[in-house]
């Protein structure tokens, strides 16, 4: 395995390094870094093993027993306690842990030029934030990478809104075990588990959800990044005791047409609250940024 050190230098003050391995067969692959290593940071390491673009997987984790297990089990992870050292060697950031990470890797990331994914989208609820971090990486020159995660039709909303966007409304559907914990319903008197029939328990704008109901955090705040925003996005929250799947039915309408679309997520067996799809999906983000063809973008 050959190494190729490329530098490039533009417009007079930025300056990235990348380091691009390339095989017998002309294959480039490069490394990437993944903080947290629970559900979605285990998915990501395991199927990195067998994705040809990705050289290295460096991995974080506030628990460095998780990480140095994994370490042990797979071949292309490597633990660092700290990812500073390691990112000049770095393509592409995956944040797959906490909000907490998300604040302090993704600027961390993005001021070194390196492009950085993230998972707990609803950290970019916060306006402040949002606006921070996309300002550095046009300045860094890196790209701040939002996947669909749990979610379908992002593809066609984002392509969408580029005409006219009337409206968008996103129906969530959860079993009680989903809303465990919740203080909103408390504070109401609710208890999801005690619900035998359908009940519809919200209805607001995506930035009123996302503040009453972290479980449906992240979905929310994709599709109203994707769409028109947290404060016209329409959230109609439901609990139902005969469902085993959270399912998310997004509608759109615009000058494009109509969009409708549902997807029913099996939950993670790790983590309930994870739907399969969120790591599948950063699985495919991660292919796409670093292989050679790009479908659905
Ligand atoms: N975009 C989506 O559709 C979507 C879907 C599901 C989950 N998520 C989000 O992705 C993130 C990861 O989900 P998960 O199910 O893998 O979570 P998880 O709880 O299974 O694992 C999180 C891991 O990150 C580590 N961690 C947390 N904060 C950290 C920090 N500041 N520094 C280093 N390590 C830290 C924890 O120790 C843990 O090992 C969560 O924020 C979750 O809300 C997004």
């Amino acid at each position: 395995m050959a190494t190729l050190q490329i530098h490039c230098v533009a417009s007079g003050h930025l300056q990235m390094q990348a380091r691009v391995y390339i095989d017998s067969a002309n294959h480039l692959s490069v490394n990437i870094c993944v903080i947290g290593c629970g559900t979605i940071g285990t998915t990501i390491a395991r199927e990195a093993e067998s994705i040809p673009t990705v050289e290295t997987v460096y991995l974080t984790d506030r628990s460095k027993e998780c990480a140095t297990r994994l370490q042990e089990r797979l071949s292309k992870v490597t633990y660092v306690s700290d990812i500073v050292p390691v990112l000049n060697d770095i393509r592409l950031v995956i944040e797959a842990a906490s909000q907490d990470a998300a604040r302090y890797y993704a600027p961390l990331a993005i001021s070194a030029g390196v492009d950085v994914l993230i998972m707990s989208v609803g950290v970019l609820h916060d306006e402040e934030f949002q606006n921070d971090i996309f300002r550095l990486a046009r300045r860094k020159g890196a790209k701040v990478f939002v996947p669909s995660g749990a979610i379908g039709g992002i593809d066609a909303l984002t392509a969408g809104r580029l005409g006219e966007i009337e409206e968008v409304t996103l129906t969530t559907t959860k079993p009680p075990s989903a809303f465990y914990g919740n203080t909103y319903l408390a504070g109401r008197g609710i208890e999801a588990s005690e619900l035998r029939v359908r009940t519809n328990l919200f209805e607001g704008s995506a930035g009123e959800a996302v503040r009453l109901f972290p479980q449906n955090i992240n979905v929310a705040a994709t599709v109203a990044l994707a769409g028109i925003g947290f404060d016209r996005t329409k959230i109609q929250i439901v609990c139902d005791p005969q469902v085993k799947t959270n399912e998310h039915h997004l509608r759109a309408k615009g000058s494009f047409g109509e969009l409708d679309v549902v997807t029913r997520n099996v939950p993670s067996q790790k983590n309930p609250r994870t739907s399969h799809l969120a790591a599948l999906s950063a699985i495919s983000a991660i292919k796409k940024i670093t292989g050679e063809a790009w479908i659905g973008a």
